[in-house]
């Protein structure tokens, strides 16, 4: 089969997100994207359009970095995007947009970006149900769980854990 972009095979796949912060959802997708693309690039974005981040751009790049490095994952690196997703996924050359699927009402809104960042790059996006272990939590739920005194050492990777306890002791 030929990608859209005329090259065949599982080239180069992007997963874009905010990441404030990375959790293990997130892993989970990114993991098994490794395991299909040839190479994945965890795209963080500068401004998410929601709210201003918790984490700075630098803090969620370091703690991607390092949970990537500590699962091993070779072919994956992390960059900043900002502005479009598919000015971005053009200019770089990217194959396939990579979208996780949590939960049934996740679909919609998913459905309509991924058609209209098909039909402004030509770049389709497949999508990963997410595992059932994680599907139930959010970086805005893991957020609110941690600065309210909750455990949350299951759901994020040891290298966010320790960044999320220096933002907290920074913001004590
Ligand atoms: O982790 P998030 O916040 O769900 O990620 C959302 C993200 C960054 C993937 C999405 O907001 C995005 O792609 N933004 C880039 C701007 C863009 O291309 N908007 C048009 C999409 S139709």
């Amino acid at each position: 089969m030929t990608a859209s972009n005329g090259r065949a095979g599982h080239g180069v796949a992007i997963y874009p997100g905010s990441f404030d912060p990375l959790t293990m959802g997130h892993m989970d997708v990114i993991g098994r994207a490794a395991a299909i693309f040839e190479r994945v690039v965890v795209g963080v974005m500068v401004n998410p359009q929601k709210r201003e981040p918790l984490f700075t751009l630098d803090e969620r790049k370091a703690m991607i970095a390092a949970a990537i490095d500590d699962a091993g994952l070779a072919n994956v690196d992390v960059t900043d995007f900002r502005g479009l997703l598919a000015d971005f996924v053009r200019a770089q050359h990217v194959d396939v947009i990579v979208k996780g699927l949590r939960v049934v009402s996740d679909f919609e809104n998913e459905m309509s970006t991924a058609l209209m960042n098909r039909s402004l790059s030509g770049v389709d996006t497949v999508f990963m149900p997410s595992d059932p272990r994680y599907s139930f939590i959010s970086s805005s739920m893991i957020k609110e769980v941690f600065f309210l005194g909750g455990t949350i050492d299951e759901y994020v990777p040891l290298a966010v854990l320790r960044i999320m306890r220096d933002k907290r002791n920074a913001l004590r």
